[in-house]
């Protein structure tokens, strides 16, 4: 059903960021952080509906890279970690982003992104910028550990989640009884002193990453480097992207990161252009072999049969959590023109991603009893919603509007018969279903396609 749905697919997209930027803050998706003081740029939070559909998202990467699979484990690490990592890492050295200052207006801009400064103040009235020479900005964020303020207590906060599963690599493998090849993941907030936050949540300070590190042999890199440059993209098509708005891109070599071997991204057709909402990497053996050396130790492992002692070479899956919830609310935006010259604005979600799962709907308030019954029975099986204000097309409207795939109407036939009216948000056609089997009814049309 919905997902697949003849409007969704041949619909041009009508969201346009405006529109989505505003329907997030009304409904309650995400809205700026600290929004009562002007906000923090690069910072966001996520409300109500946003929660359940992030919390969603990653229980079905937590399902598909974790749970289903028995050669990958999870972990939860902590945010701040050895300074040392960092080091060993190459972010103190290597993660930066070159930028200028306007000696102008003292703006700051990446030197890579000069469109940028069209808004910069100094602009008005003169064409010409005067920039100070490219200087190299770290990106890490930093804070101090302890009550006193030395370099020796100098932390940063991760910028990626995923060097944790490189220095608990032995402990977690041991731990496990993991043996070669498999993965460790990780789902957690990572942060980014980025110079320009922009386009939303696309580009954050405080973000979240899906990260999992699949250590192997390295005469197999190029088997698993294929194998989940395609389980990945195929994951984004199955929570609901449409085919046509994702694809995979793949590094230039002059593009790599300091830890790359080879890269492949998994593109989104944002409304403001194709960008990366994942990246696949062979990370090769340099985050073993770093930390091996920094810590002074033997991270290797040995092949039982051959006797080979070695460092595994690693293919990185880093999926944007934030950047994949943008997408998922962009793709899922339409506009449509009803009978009568109304519009409807439906999130087509995936009913799997989809923040409320059902919306029961008493058709008059004298009704409330015996729908507040199914609302509690329902509870304790999904996410739902209980509205008893305004004229029933209305309440549809507004669940249509946060993408709720079901909307159950208890009418006066309901205490008679045992049946409710379900109506199927995509095509908004309606059937009356037994209350007593309405838990397998949802729940096979909530999981369709995963
Ligand atoms: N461990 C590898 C790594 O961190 P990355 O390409 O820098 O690789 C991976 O980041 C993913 O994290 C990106 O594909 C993107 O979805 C997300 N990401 C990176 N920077 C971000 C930012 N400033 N705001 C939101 N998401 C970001």
């Amino acid at each position: 059903m919905t997902q697949d749905s003849d409007s969704k697919q041949a619909g041009e997209r009508s969201v346009s960021m405006d529109k989505l930027v505003a329907l997030c803050a009304r409904r309650g998706f995400v809205f700026p952080s600290s929004e009562i003081y002007g906000g923090i740029n690069g910072f966001w939070d996520y409300g109500p509906l946003g929660v359940e559909l992030k919390n969603n998202l990653k229980a079905l990467w937590w399902q598909r890279v974790v749970r289903e699979r028995d050669d990958v484990v999870g972990v939860d690490s902590s945010i701040i970690a050895h300074p040392r990592t960092w080091e060993a890492s190459g972010h103190v050295d290597h993660f930066s982003d070159p930028m200028v200052d306007c000696r102008a207006c003292k703006k700051r801009f990446r030197a890579d992104q000069l469109d940028d400064a069209g808004r910069c103040s100094s602009r008005e009235g003169s064409s010409e910028h005067d920039f100070t020479e490219p200087r190299n900005f770290n990106l890490m964020l930093q804070t101090q550990i302890g009550a006193s303020e030395d370099a020796t207590t100098a932390a940063h906060l991760r910028p990626e989640t995923c060097q944790s599963l490189f220095t608990d690599f032995k402990r977690v493998r041991e731990a496990s009884r993991q043996k070669i090849p498999f993965g460790i993941a990780q789902i957690g907030k990572a942060f980014r002193n980025e110079i320009t936050p922009r386009n939303f949540t696309f580009r954050s300070r405080e973000f979240e990453q899906a990260e999992m590190e699949f250590f192997c042999h390295p005469s197999e890199r190029e088997k698993w480097f294929e194998y989940w440059r395609a389980e990945r993209l195929q994951f984004h098509r199955d929570i609901g992207l449409r085919e046509s708005h994702v694809r995979n891109r793949t590094h230039d070599e002059d593009e790599l990161a300091h830890y790359a071997r080879a890269a492949v991204d998994v593109d989104y057709r944002f409304p403001f252009d194709w960008q990366e909402i994942e990246g696949v990497h062979d990370r090769g053996d340099w985050d073993l072999s770093r930390h091996g050396e920094f810590s002074g130790k033997d991270l290797g492992v040995t092949d039982e049969v051959t006797k080979e002692h070695y460092n595994p070479v690693v293919i990185e899956t880093s999926m944007g959590v934030d950047r994949t919830c943008l997408a998922l609310l962009a793709d899922a935006y339409h506009e449509e023109s009803l009978e009568g010259g109304e519009t409807r604005t439906v999130l087509h979600f995936h009913p799997a991603v989809a923040p409320v799962k059902a919306a029961v709907l008493p058709l008059s308030k004298k009704l409330a009893e015996g729908a507040r019954r199914l609302e509690g029975d329902l509870r304790r099986h999904f996410n739902c919603f209980y509205d008893e204000s305004g004229n029933i097309g209305r309440r549809y409207r507004r669940q249509d509007e946060a993408g709720t795939p079901f909307c159950l109407t208890w009418d006066f036939d309901s205490q008679e018969d045992g049946r409710v009216t379900v109506r199927e948000r995509d095509s908004m056609e309606q059937e009356r279903v037994p209350v007593e089997g309405i838990v397998a009814y949802l729940r096979e049309r909530l999981e369709v396609g995963l």
